[in-house]
């Protein structure tokens, strides 16, 4: 963001106070930031209290062997047992916890806690006839249907790590993951229904596998669901297993076992600055303490009442903490929706929230920015009275969105709650209390009580009110993650190396405190971009545009872009052999990334060029390809006569000298 942004920013000054009863009734008042700071460790064990554990826990945190944290030492707890099992066993069996609206209009089916139990429980005795067992690690690839939640539950309840990989990665990315983590087993689709149409899946596992299966890496069985009913080119009956058949068969009888605070619950992978995307590792008891806490305390859930909607993926750290783990080890009615937000229609999320009492809302900025863009007739002629919260999450919500979110979405009653956190910290960790803290558009404002944060400079000082800096956590969390699987000295090099000093946790983002001392999160301060709130890596699309056979090199940058915060932008340096590229290359190379990657990773732009700009030690200058990218106006695809393009840097070269 450039300093121009950011001085308006900071001028931000609307505030908006806590609505009377909200406040009145809110989960969690302002003393527990006081509870909190006063023991901290006392505050998280209470927290783990909302919990149900088999054997309770001796020590809340051992940080004896830092930056490897245990929390919970001793205590023995499951997954699957806090969010279904014991709501049931609480007399809340027919509560609904699922209300599954598919995209087809009118495909909906809502499943109460009862019903998730038996299947859950059933597709834990599935997989074990599969031969999974505790530790053994399962992919899950799956459209947003109720399934998904299921299979996550399931493996859960067996001990076994899931790794949930995004429906929209391609079979190249899911292959990576594959071997990396050593997947037994999949669980899939045949498809899902996107924009009005079937979208194939069980393809795109069947060339994963063969590829993980060329990297010496066998996945011994693919459980598929049938959900669109379209044709499979190939199903091999040693591996693969219908859904209904193994799952449909199963009992709904499932004697869970307790496992280890400590036993990883899952898996998942984001980008980080190399081409090598990370495994970031969670566990049992200090990741549901952190998910089911935040999810009550930031959203101030009341089970009994509330009805709640998260718009993210599955395939997403938020489609984890709050879609499967925290709202379910709270016991909440949630909307679970398979599709996009404009099929059929522009109004579909707004048709959902009117037709379900939607009291909770919780998106993204990027999608808010369409929205705005769409026009406010489209919600206005929908009933959302029974909004009474709304949250963001993702990437830093400009005011005029949280404003418009504010005004049009909630009819200017709700808070808006704009949450930071991460993949690695698993649980939300700046946000205001909608009861408590007044809002601020633009602004996460405070770290939650029991989380401690500062912006520092390079050398770890605090920096003070008014200033910018880095971002950190300086103390350790249960939702924390504990490594990045299989590579330990990654884990300490990127997150705690840094500030080794000080013992903080380095979170690549950059930030600031205003006057008042809140928060504002700026962006990443690494080679990451933010893509509609999804994190790639530079570095990685730049491997999937060298592996072209005309591409010598390449450099990819986040743009900043109206709609999608940030786009990749890529430059890029032919082989002699391949001349000029032809003159499809720009949408030719486009479309490469898109097959390696996934849809997310497009190039908004690719332009050829002759020469990249390097430092003397052949450092590219991504800072001034950036300039050049954000300066130019330039249509959907552009490929630059080198000259202008090399016309351009020199120009950006001297503005930003
Ligand atoms: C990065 C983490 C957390 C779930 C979704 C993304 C950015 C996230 C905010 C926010 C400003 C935000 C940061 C962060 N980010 N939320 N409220 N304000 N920036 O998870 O893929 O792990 O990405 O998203 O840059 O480091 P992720």
């Amino acid at each position: 963001m450039s300093e121009q942004t950011l001085s308006n920013l900071l001028k931000e000054d609307r505030r908006f106070e806590p609505p009377a009863d909200l406040a009145e009734h809110a989960n969690l008042t302002a003393e527990a930031y006081e509870r909190a700071d006063a023991d901290y460790e006392a505050f998280w064990a209470e927290q783990a209290g909302r919990l149900s554990w088999e054997t309770p826990f001796e020590r809340v945190l051992d940080w004896d062997d830092a930056p490897f944290a245990k929390w919970f030492v001793g205590g023995r707890i499951n997954a699957a047992y806090n969010c279904v099992d014991r709501h049931v066993e609480a007399g809340h069996g027919d509560r609904v916890a699922l209300h599954f609206v598919g995209e087809p209009v009118d495909d909906t089916r809502d499943l109460t806690y009862a019903q998730l139990k038996d299947e859950v429980s059933q597709a834990a005795n599935a997989l074990t006839a599969l031969g999974v067992e505790t530790g053994d690690r399962v992919a899950i690839y799956m459209p947003m249907i109720p399934e998904a939640v299921i299979a996550m539950l399931a493996c859960a309840r067996i001990g076994a790590p899931h790794t949930v990989v995004f429906g929209g990665f391609s079979s190249d990315a899911l292959a990576t993951r594959l071997a990396d983590c050593k997947a037994k087993a999949i669980v899939t689709a045949d498809g899902g229904y996107r924009r009005g149409a079937p979208s194939a899946l069980k393809p795109a596992v069947d060339e994963a596998r063969a590829k993980a299966a060329s990297n010496g890496h066998d996945v011994s069985k693919v459980l598929v669901v049938q959900r669109t009913g379209q044709d499979l080119e190939t199903w091999d009956d040693d591996v693969d297993v219908w859904w209904h058949d193994a799952v449909g068969s199963a009992s709904t009888e499932h004697a869970c076992e307790f496992f280890d605070a400590e036993h990883p619950l899952f898996v998942m992978y984001t980008s980080g600055t190399t081409g090598k995307p990370k495994g970031i590792l969670h566990t049992t008891g200090g990741y549901l303490t952190g998910s089911a806490y935040t999810h009550w305390a930031v959203f101030d859930l009341k089970p009994e009442t509330d009805v709640y909607w998260c718009t993210a993926d599955i395939g997403w750290i938020t489609g984890h903490s709050y879609i499967t783990y925290g709202p379910m080890a709270n016991g909440a009615t949630q909307v679970l929706y398979e599709g996009t937000p404009d099929s059929p229609e522009r109004g579909r999320w707004w048709d959902i929230i009117e037709k379900y009492g939607v009291t909770l809302f919780y998106t993204a900025p990027t999608a808010i920015r369409s929205f705005m863009k769409q026009g406010r007739e489209i919600p206005d002629g929908r009933d959302l009275s029974s909004l009474r919260l709304l949250g963001s999450v993702g990437e830093p919500i400009n005011p005029e969105a949280y404003v418009w979110y504010r005004h049009v979405i909630g009819a200017d009653k709700t808070p808006v709650v704009d949450t930071w956190w991460q993949t690695e910290t698993g649980s939300i960790m700046i946000s205001p209390l909608p009861g408590v803290t007044h809002g601020k558009p633009g602004s996460a404002m405070i770290p939650i009580p029991g989380i401690s944060a500062e912006v520092v400079d390079d050398e770890g000082n605090p920096v003070p009110d008014g200033s910018g800096g880095l971002l950190v956590l300086t103390k350790p969390w249960p939702s924390m993650l504990r490594t990045i699987y299989g590579d330990d000295e990654r884990y300490v090099d990127t997150y705690w190396s840094r500030f080794r000093k000080q013992g903080y946790y380095f979170a690549g983002d950059g930030a600031k405190k205003d006057t008042d001392g809140d928060l504002w999160v700026l962006g990443r301060v690494d080679d990451v971009m933010n893509v509609s709130g999804h994190r790639l890596s530079t570095t990685e699309i730049e491997s999937a545009l060298v592996s072209h056979p005309k591409v010598a090199e390449a450099a990819v940058v986040g743009a900043q872009d109206e709609d999608t915060g940030q786009a990749v932008c890529a430059f890029v340096i032919l082989t002699d052999e391949a001349g000029d590229g032809g003159k499809d290359i720009v949408e030719d190379l486009r479309n490469h990334v898109r097959k390696e990657i996934g849809p997310i990773a497009k190039p908004r732009q690719v332009m050829v060029v002759a020469e990249l700009p390097k430092t003397r030690s052949g450092k590219i200058m991504r800072r001034l390809l950036k300039d050049v990218a954000e300066n130019r106006e330039v249509g959907d695809v552009t490929t630059l006569a080198d000259s202008s393009v090399m016309d351009l840097i020199s120009k950006g070269s001297k503005a930003s000298s």
